[in-house]
């Protein structure tokens, strides 16, 4: 299964597929990753790799259709390596229903949080503030909603008293790697079905 992995920030879910791949435990080629922002973490740790990278960056205050560029230019790049599945891990910007029918590839994002619960960027900070005791991470499909789509796998991590926004997300990401390796790992054998890509 070709994988294309799109993040925006320190990509330690994606060292954790790379880190997969290499040991055989995870069977799919990543065929490159991508991001909205040139020098981030991720990207680092795929040329650490020897894996392709691109960015797309999308300006900040973009208007309407800056933003429709985005989607179709960060389509033709993600399309340009054919993936049968994309994977957004870590990857904080809203994709579009014209990206999502242009890739037409599945999309499987990783979220810190449990679903349908906190949504949107701030899944940990609004789950902490709103005092869950038990808080974890789900691996969904995307649809044109903002973290909506079907639910493949869930984890839960117990909150504790002295947590705060930095240990809580820590302990979620931990779970959050290992969530992910498994769910490919399980859509790539077959175990898990996903919906054909598109809206
Ligand atoms: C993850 O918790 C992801 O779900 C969230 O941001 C974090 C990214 O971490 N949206 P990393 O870049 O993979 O280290």
């Amino acid at each position: 299964m070709r994988i294309v992995v799109l993040v925006s920030g320190s990509g330690s879910n994606l060292q954790a597929l790379l880190d997969a791949v290499a040991t055989g435990e995870l069977d799919v080629q990543i065929a490159a990753v991508g991001s909205d922002v040139p020098e981030c973490g991720g990207l680092q740790r795929a040329r650490s790799s020897a894996v392709p990278t691109f960015a797309v960056p999308l300006p900040r205050g973009a208007s309407p259709e800056q933003r429709a560029q985005w989607n179709q230019e960060l389509c033709a790049q993600v399309s340009a390596f054919q993936p049968e599945v994309v994977v957004t891990s870590g990857f904080m910007k809203i994709l579009s229903e014209d990206f999502l029918r242009c890739v037409s590839a599945p999309i499987i994002n990783t979220h810190p949080a449990l679903l349908p619960s906190f949504p949107g960027a701030h899944g940990v900070r609004d789950a902490l503030a709103h005092g869950v005791k038990i808080a974890g991470c789900t691996v969904h499909q995307v649809d044109a909603g903002v973290d909506t789509g079907p639910i493949l796998a869930q984890a839960a991590v117990e909150v504790r008293a002295e947590d705060d926004l930095g240990s809580l997300h820590e302990r979620i990401k931990v779970q959050e790697r290992r969530l992910l390796v498994e769910t490919l790992a399980d859509v790539a054998a077959g175990r898990i079905q996903l919906r054909a890509g598109g809206v």
